[in-house]
């Protein structure tokens, strides 16, 4: 085979990646990470957005730089996957036995798999010995140097570190560098400061609990841990005061839910048992005063519109609320009572505490940037401050103090980057809790303490929040701080071994601190789109931050809010600001032009040959298209693609779409060879054959493969060579020279593996079937169920000629409920027979399927109301109709029947129909050979439905 990079006599060594990989065990156990309890520590020492499951990231990375020859299932044990004994037959399908069988198992989930989570395991020395010199083989004698230009919370160069290779770390947002400063740097060369900060602790919540024990009454001498707070307003139309929020229930669990009471126009709250308690008409604990964003007045009845409470708020025209105290120890039976009048009292002193305090009158009044997704600024969240109630600005204004107290003596007492690990261990421990102790954090209806105030990714205001007293309880500066250095410590001990850390920058990915070609890997796991806006929201850590270690690292820290514009996301409140113009379009044109510098700065620090493996999490065609096209911009040369099906269901996006739950991974090549500034355009007729022979080869491998792929995985893993074939002829153009794009590849691709499908999995071909017919089969044979992503069932259609948007109207054939197409079966769309015949005039709807029609214009309709006449009218009626019909002899008739057969599943009320119209009394009149229905359920039935644990 022909391509440009042999032709100019040049070859890599192949990598693990570009072959056949374990995914679907990987996915697996990626699935079971998906707990706080079992994901990796360093998620625990401080928030991160989006993080990877280290069974995948280390897929990637060690995929990435080992080679070929490597198996299956030493890569699987390399991984931390399998257990150390000798098992009988395969690991993946021990795993997915392991998998099938853990609802019935006794003892835990690693007790029933029989090894740890890959993140408690890593090879030992002599394992990593070897695989260091399977390395040296591959790369030249060296060990390959893996970075991940946009690290986030770090998870991958984490991995990378772990397996003892040279890593390098960049990220651009502060927050998220010093995370990786902490697990990257300072954890492998400080390790363990437990015993340090524990003492340093001591100190600031002493210091914490002597300026803030006033402000925080107890009860029968308990202290309070939380407090439900909401607001109050004078109602514009009668004066009276509304007590404003959009739910009473404090903890419905415990039955504790607030209600206001109206006294000669005075306002108190009261914590009832509403089961218990007689309440006034009206009274919901479900709902409360505000809904759909308009508040009722329960005085006069009058309702103030979203648009006027916003303003109230803008101007500062409310009151704070203490509506209820939960109390950690019970007493009097219980921990939800109402507010005492020295609560009441506390909440004065607070406020005459910050007026007459310079440095609380002042800390943190720099404006917020106002996001696209920002739901506060408008109720007159403007600067950073405005988060808090008062007690909360005080709250966490004490902590900085007393930091601030203990600080120095840090500095001097150690060495400069223990004390450096200290003070910011020491800062992650207030400013975490920040986001559970502020007006954007509800309280939780089921556990009656606080929500997290970044749970949706974004800023949103709240008619009631949870405030804590962090001395005590959940969420206190204890409990925190126990999970953090926790975590630390565990993070610290998974990288004892390593004697040197990663090097980490803080910067654009698109402007690396690196010479040409100095690196041998790429492992990256870029931001998608809109999905997270990181700095927007991470403003909320880093203006403490700033606060905390503005003096220590005065670089990081020198803006007032991190930096918007060079970030890779699309983001519409920055292109609007720099040209005026409100379109999405240009934030995704933003977002793409930044990913392609991202790519070309990749693509220049790697060696020629090097690799770049690109984890990302969409299967839109659309994304690949994009994605694919700024990688051949880049002159990458696409190898490889696979998908890990590992995002835990509640990993769902922001912004109201949701990210897919597959992950990708893109492997590409620095070309050896680099092509020259003049290459020829290849012609697309040239290529389109090989492009369409190598996903069919690649197709019959997986299928081939003992890895038990879904047979989404095979589409996509076909992508690889197809896209190779694409990459190494790029620029591809059709005969009148129009430049032709990836989804042009990608469409053979399909095209092909479904052709192994029926091949593969069909009794015939489906050569007379009508196109609309086979892309309805085929949606059936591919994804196994009746709803599918919706741009992957359009493409599919293109695959056989049908424009999906096109035929839905006339046919029915298929509805969409967001962005799912739900396939139709007959008696969506078949008119009743019996109803016909009684000439029942009134119809609810149009049916496309009239069963009295002597022809049809697609073979799926006459196969429907063939169904629907067996259903309605029994066996010797339709064996009549079939006849009239001359359907026993069409066998494009009994071609589909048996396809169907083949394809829709058990439980689909059609099936049963399918069996009795070929093998029941019309079955021997259509002659259709069903022998493959006993073989069929007897085999047994291996698909796994990956359920979070
Ligand atoms: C999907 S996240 C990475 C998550 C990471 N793999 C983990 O497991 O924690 C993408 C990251 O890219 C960062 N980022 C965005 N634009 C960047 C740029 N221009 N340069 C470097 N990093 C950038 C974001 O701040 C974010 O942390
Ligand atoms: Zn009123």
């Amino acid at each position: 085979m022909e391509n440009k990079n042999t032709e100019s006599g040049s070859e890599y060594k192949p990598v693990k990646a570009e072959s056949v990989l374990p995914t679907k065990t990987v996915g697996i156990e990626s699935l079971k990470e998906s707990n706080p309890e079992t994901m990796s520590p360093h998620r625990n020492i401080f928030k991160w957005f989006a993080r990877r499951p280290t069974a995948a990231t280390r897929l990637a990375i060690l995929a990435s730089v080992l080679p070929q020859s490597i198996s299956n299932e030493e890569l699987l044990n390399l991984i931390g996957i399998g257990p150390k004994t000798e098992i009988n037959g395969n690991l993946t399908n021990y795993v997915l036995e392991k998998f099938a069988s853990k609802d019935n198992r006794n003892g835990s989930i690693e007790e029933h798999f029989g090894y740890e989570y890959p993140h408690r395991n890593v090879p030992s020395e002599s394992e990593l010995d070897e695989f260091h010199d399977q390395l040296r083989s591959q790369w030249n004698g060296e060990l390959p140097t893996v970075i991940d230009p946009t690290a986030g919370g770090g998870t991958i160069p984490l991995e990378s570190l772990r397996y003892g290779l040279p890593t390098i770390s960049n990220e651009l947002n502060p927050v998220a560098w010093l995370i990786n400063k902490v697990i990257l740097e300072y954890a492998p060369e400080v390790g363990s400061v437990e015993s340090d900060i524990k003492r340093w602790m001591e100190e600031i919540e002493d210091y914490v609990s002597n300026e803030l024990e006033e402000y925080f009454p107890h009860r029968n001498g308990v202290a309070p841990s939380h407090y439900y707070r909401a607001y109050s307003l004078s109602c514009p139309s009668c004066g009276d005061r509304i007590p404003i929020s959009n739910r009473w229930y404090f903890n419905r669990r415990r039955n504790a839910a607030v209600y206001p009471k109206f006294d000669d126009g005075d306002l108190t709250f009261e914590v009832i048992d509403p089961t218990k308690v007689e309440t006034r008409e009206g009274y919901d604990p479900n709902q409360g005063t505000v809904s759909g964003g308009d508040a009722e007045c329960p005085h006069c009845g009058v309702v103030t519109e979203r648009s006027d409470l916003v303003e109230i708020f803008r101007a500062g025209n409310y009151d704070f609320e203490v509506c209820g105290v939960r109390y950690e120890e019970e007493i009097g039976g219980t921990k939800y009572h109402s507010p005492s009048e020295a609560d009441t009292k506390a909440i004065e002193k607070v406020k005459e505490k910050i007026n007459s305090d310079l440095r609380l009158s002042t800390l943190l009044t720099a404006e917020r940037f106002e996001g696209y997704y920002d739901r506060a600024v408008p109720y007159g969240v403007e600067q950073w401050r405005d988060v808090y109630s008062p007690r909360q600005l005080l709250t966490h204004a004490t902590y900085l103090e007393a930091f601030e107290e203990v600080a120095p003596e840090i500095q001097s007492k150690y060495a400069e980057s223990k004390a450096q690990l200290i003070l910011i261990l020491l800062s992650f421990i207030p400013v975490k809790l920040i986001s559970r102790n502020s007006r954007l954090n509800p309280m939780s209806p089921d556990y009656g303490s606080p929500s997290d105030m970044l749970g949706d990714n974004n800023f949103s205001f709240k008619y009631h929040f949870a405030e804590s007293n962090q001395m005590v309880g959940t969420y206190s500066y204890k409990s925190e701080a126990k999970n953090i250095i926790g975590s630390y410590e565990e993070t610290a001990q998974y990288v004892s071994h390593i004697d040197e850390p990663a090097i980490i920058y803080r910067g654009d990915a698109s402007d690396l601190p690196i010479d040409d070609s100095e690196l041998q890997a790429v492992v990256v796991d870029p931001p998608y789109g809109d999905n997270i806006v990181y700095s927007e929201i991470s403003d909320a850590f880093y203006v403490w931050f700033r606060e905390y270690l503005g003096d220590i690292f005065p670089e990081a820290f020198s803006s007032q809010e991190t930096s918007k514009k060079e970030e890779a996301v699309e983001n519409p409140a920055i292109v609007n600001q720099n040209n005026n113009s409100s379109n999405g379009d240009s934030a995704r044109e933003h977002y793409e032009n930044k990913m392609r510098s991202i790519f070309t700065e990749a693509y220049r620090v790697l060696e020629p040959g090097g690799v770049i493996t690109i984890y990302f999490t969409d299967k839109e065609i659309g994304a690949w298209d994009s994605l694919t096209m700024s990688i051949m911009e880049s002159n990458f040369t696409i190898t490889a693609t696979h998908t890990i099906s590992s995002e835990s269901p509640s990993r769902i996006g922001v912004q109201g779409q949701s990210s897919a739950d597959t992950s990708l991974l893109l492997t590409c090549r620095k070309p050896v060879n680099p092509a020259q500034e003049d290459t020829q355009p290849t012609l697309w007729s040239d290529i389109q054959d090989r492009t369409y022979e190598a996903a069919r080869e690649k197709a019959t491998d997986l299928l081939d493969s003992d890895l038990n792929l879904t047979k989404t995985d095979v589409i996509i893993g076909a992508f690889g060579p197809t896209l190779r074939v694409f990459t190494e002829e790029y620029p591809v153009v059709d005969i009148h020279d129009n430049p032709v794009r990836p989804k042009q590849a990608l469409e053979e691709a399909r095209k092909a593996v479904t052709e192994v499908l029926i091949e593969r999995e069909l009794e015939d071909s489906l050569d007379e079937v009508d196109s609309l017919s086979r892309w309805y089969i085929l949606s059936w044979l591919v994804y196994e169920s009746e709803s599918i992503p919706y741009d992957e069932a359009k493409q599919l259609g293109i695959g056989v000629g049908v424009q999906v948007d096109e035929i839905k109207q006339d046919t029915k054939i298929w509805g969409k409920s967001g962005d799912t197409l739900v396939l139709k079966g007959q008696d969506y769309r078949v008119r009743d027979y019996t109803a016909l015949e009684a000439g029942e005039k009134r119809r609810e709807r149009a049916y496309p399927v009239n069963p009295q029609d002597t022809s049809f214009d697609y073979n799926i309709d006459a196969v429907h109301a063939a169904l629907n006449v067996l259903e309605t009218k029994g066996g010797d009626f339709t064996w009549n109709w079939l006849k009239e019909r001359d359907l026993q002899n069409a066998s494009w008739f009994t071609k589909t029947v048996k396809s169907l057969l083949q394809v829709i599943p058990q439980d689909h009320s059609d099936y049963d129909l399918l069996v009795n119209l070929a093998s029941g009394e019309t079955g021997q009149f259509l002659d259709i050979d069903t022998d493959f229905l006993s073989r069929e359920s007897n085999s047994e039935q291996t698909r796994t439905t990956l359920q979070d644990f």
